[in-house]
């Protein structure tokens, strides 16, 4: 089955049992202090998982642009991915495991036909430590569903993986995890969540490709087991907890929050375990010369869509961040092709392909076509001079150390398994560990310098977060009012540290226009305005001016603040899933901080309320 289909398949299943359709995130997890991109559908949802009214409505439906950096050196096997598509079917506090998973085994059983004694499904085996117990209703449920297919469905005890390798399948249908493998939350286990941070057991299905099991990764095979033969096609996470000082409580509402990966459905609908046979890669692979080794073609067919969807999300390749992740990918995906002699248009051939390929269901990337191209080949451009020059130096070495590894990495792009790779070819060994300890030392520096910028976020709804939120409003209207209705927002970041907005406009601003915007924000703060949130139709609240994010996507119902001057007209009015303040007097005293550029006709304004 092509992915195309299944995606429209999946939405639909779930439109006629009540869902309502909405629209992926971006990949740029603007507001999430735990990630820098969207790496789940969960991470858009979470002010909903906790409480607040989504303006869709408690039945979702959707497919989530996702992005995984940590997978990147994995890639390149036949499985693993960075960016994929996460189709994802959400109960906000509405219905709850009954529903959820005889839904699901009927949607893979029934509509995408995979055949049911090939499924293997994982349940949660309780957390003593935390008074979270065993998920004994899903074995009920599971029990039934494969009972109507005549399968007589054992439940195993494996509670870890290494007692899984130790003791492997027993005939079992059913398999019990502990908090490492059916626990789900943002931040991994229990222990590591945040105070407020919501979760939940989890319930994971499998298919099983019948391949043989390969004792490299344990003695004995299971549904965990990363040999191959089992691939996880989707999990239904019972997000029913919250995190507190002292334990757990109950969350207001029963949430399910079910994710599976679009990529590898279509994979077990062919019955074929190399996800990139599937025809979204397939047809991008097939502009590759056929010379090429599978794993070269797996790295660029990967990086290279990764980094299609992530420039049309507005990354740019440079050395921090979220740029960083893109520039490695895609000088990992160049360094391959170069030493395999990829010439001409490759880069331009591929994403075409892809945008061909997608533009479908992503019309935005067919429209953004040139840009994206034109990015990505200066990319090209630019590594390809530090790229020779990386390589004549790396000819250089005799023998090498983890430490000249990691040099040539950092000042000239070249990774790992290229140094590893040329040097073998030498007859030269390379020792590993020792790159993988610079590697380690340069990590560990980078997240501490940049633990401070991920703290907080929008979702913890402290009360400065809140207030940073509002002034955000405020800020963007009284910039509209100084410097003119080309002003829209561009990008932000708002957290109980910092407010930030990007936003067009294509010159410096005065230290005038920066006074002037300060006082109309500290005049609607001091003149105590209300703001007020309302639902309606996309279409409503675009006749009624409301501003939106550059390149943002919204569902046909959104929610929508406003914010009235004394006179009842509008001071503000924008697209915004909130959490706000309620009357501005809240906040403190408004001041800007700083006033640069962003990119080419965009400026950035960093400010604080105290
Ligand atoms: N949020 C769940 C996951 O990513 C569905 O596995």
């Amino acid at each position: 089955m092509q992915s195309q289909e299944i995606r429209e398949k999946f939405l639909k299943f779930f439109e006629e049992r009540g869902h309502v359709v909405v629209p992926s995130s971006s990949l740029i997890s603007e507001n999430d202090p735990s990630t820098l991109f969207t790496g789940s559908g969960m991470q858009p949802l979470v002010p909903y998982l906790l409480g607040e009214e989504h303006p869709s409505g408690k039945r979702l439906v959707n497919s989530q642009k996702s992005f995984r950096a940590e997978d990147i050196e994995e890639v390149g096997d036949n499985r693993h991915t960075t960016f994929f598509e996460m189709l994802g079917n959400w109960s906000l506090g509405d219905y709850f495991k009954e529903e959820q998973l005889p839904w699901l085994f009927e949607f893979l059983t029934e509509e995408i036909k995979l055949e049911p004694h090939k499924l293997y499904v994982s349940v949660f085996a309780g957390d003593e430590k935390n008074n979270i117990p065993k998920d004994t209703e899903s074995v009920e449920i599971w029990k039934k569903l494969f009972k109507q297919k005549g399968i007589e469905a054992k439940e195993v005890e494996l509670d870890t993986v290494e007692r899984g390798a130790e003791k492997g399948m027993q005939g079992g249908r059913i398999f019990y995890y502990g908090t490492t493998k059916n626990w789900w939350t943002r931040f991994g286990s229990p222990e590591n969540m945040p105070v407020g941070e919501p979760g939940g057991p989890d319930s994971e299905i499998f298919y099983d490709f019948g391949t043989e099991h390969d004792p490299k990764f344990g003695k004995e095979c299971h549904p965990n087991c990363d040999c191959g033969r089992f691939l996880e096609i989707g999990n239904s996470v019972f997000m029913e907890y919250k995190k507190t000082d002292a334990g757990f409580e109950a969350l207001i509402q029963k949430n399910v929050d079910f994710g599976g990966g679009l990529e590898r459905i279509a994979a077990a609908s062919n019955d074929n375990s190399d996800v990139f046979e599937i025809d979204i890669f397939r047809e991008t692979t097939s502009v590759l010369p056929d010379s090429l080794p599978s794993r070269v073609k797996r790295i660029i067919a990967d990086h290279l869509r990764a980094g299609t969807f992530l420039v049309a999300d507005g990354v740019e390749p440079s050395n921090k961040e979220r740029g960083y992740v893109l520039r490695r990918i895609l000088r990992r995906a160049m360094v391959h092709a170069k030493l395999n002699n990829l010439k001409g248009g490759w880069i331009r051939d591929i994403i075409s392909s892809y945008i061909d390929s997608y533009k479908s269901h992503y019309e935005y990337l067919d429209e953004d076509r040139d840009r994206i191209i034109k990015t990505i080949e200066a990319e090209h451009e630019k590594f390809s001079t530090t790229l020779e020059k990386g390589l004549r130096e790396l000819d250089k070495y005799e023998t090498i150390t983890g430490t000249d590894a990691f040099y040539l990495f950092q000042s000239f792009g070249i990774p790992w398994e290229i140094t590893e790779e040329l040097m073998t070819q030498k007859g030269v060994s390379v020792n590993r560990q020792e790159f993988e300890e610079e590697f380690k030392k340069h990590q560990d520096l980078s997240r501490s310098s940049s633990a401070g910028v991920f703290k907080g976020g929008l979702v913890d709804h402290e009360p400065q977060t809140l207030k940073h939120h509002t002034a955000h409003h405020l800020l963007l209207a009284a910039l509209r009012q100084i410097l003119g209705s080309h002003v829209f927002q561009r990008g932000s970041n708002v957290s109980a540290e910092r407010l930030r907005i990007d936003f067009s406009q294509p010159e410096k601003m005065t230290p005038e226009q920066i006074k002037q915007v300060e006082d109309i924000v500290n005049q609607a703060i001091t003149d105590d305005l209300e703001v007020v949130r309302d639902e309606m139709q996309k279409s409503e609240a675009e006749k009624l001016g409301a501003l939106a994010e550059f390149g943002a996507k919204y569902g046909d119902v959104v929610s929508v603040y406003t914010i009235y001057n004394k006179d009842g007209s509008v001071f503000s009015r924008e697209f915004c899933g909130g959490p706000h303040v309620q009357r501005t007097s809240e906040l403190g005293k408004f001041k800007i901080i700083k006033e640069e550029a962003s990119s080419a006709g965009i400026r950035r304004i960093k400010a604080k309320t105290e």
